[in-house]
């Protein structure tokens, strides 16, 4: 981003590689309200099947590709949302491996990156406690991680045939935090241009 006017390049994936995956939904959603002003990377969590972390493989063989490949669609992007399921009350194992063998680069690639967290879950207290727990590898290795995040429970029935959410001023409030968070991503990245 050079001027307060450009569009942002903004990835997109949802850290659930299930078919009917309520996180896939509900980012898919935010993607088509983001792509409305800017230009939406959305990539499927799938291509990003990492192996699990050890310091052998790495030592011998580097960092797998499939997080290569992670890294270049970060490195190209200018700011990151997510959405991640909770389990067990935390980040799944397999968003934290990649969190990690990402974070093996150097120069550090999750450094200065605007992130959005938004979660899904059948549960009615939402994957809130999951998202607390997702942010502090990512704010550890120096990622900018947007101070409100996004819970959406009952997700088994919250969206109608459009991909929509049934909660109209549930959605309203889902699009104020993305346009909120877009507006704090452009001008970090502005200012730290200029
Ligand atoms: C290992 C495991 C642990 C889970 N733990 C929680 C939990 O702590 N809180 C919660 O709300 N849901 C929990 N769930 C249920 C998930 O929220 C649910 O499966 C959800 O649909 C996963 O997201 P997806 O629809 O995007 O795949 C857990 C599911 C699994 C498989």
């Amino acid at each position: 981003v050079r001027d307060s006017n450009d569009k942002l390049k903004v990835l997109v994936f949802a850290a659930s590689s299930r078919k009917e995956s309520s996180n896939k939904k509900l980012i898919n959603l935010a993607a088509k309200f983001v792509q409305k002003e800017h230009i939406v990377d959305s990539v499927d969590f799938l291509e990003f099947d990492t192996p699990l972390y050890n310091g052998d493989i790495e030592e011998k063989t580097g960092i797998p590709q499939p997080a290569l490949s992670f890294i270049d669609k970060l490195e190209s992007s200018d700011c990151l949302i997510m959405s991640s399921p909770e389990y067990n009350f935390s980040v799944p194992g397999s968003l934290k491996n990649l969190i990690d063998w990402v974070s093996r680069k150097s120069p550090m690639p999750w450094k200065n990156v605007p992130i959005l967290l938004m979660s899904a879950s059948p549960s009615l207290a939402g994957g809130s406690r999951g998202l607390l727990c997702t942010r502090v590898p990512l704010e550890v290795c120096g990622a900018y991680v947007y101070p409100k995040m996004f819970s959406l429970s009952n997700c088994y029935e919250a969206f109608d045939e459009e991909g929509q959410l049934k909660d109209k001023k549930n959605q309203e409030y889902l699009l104020k935090v993305i346009s909120n968070f877009l507006a704090f991503a452009k001008d970090l990245l502005y200012h730290r241009s200029t």
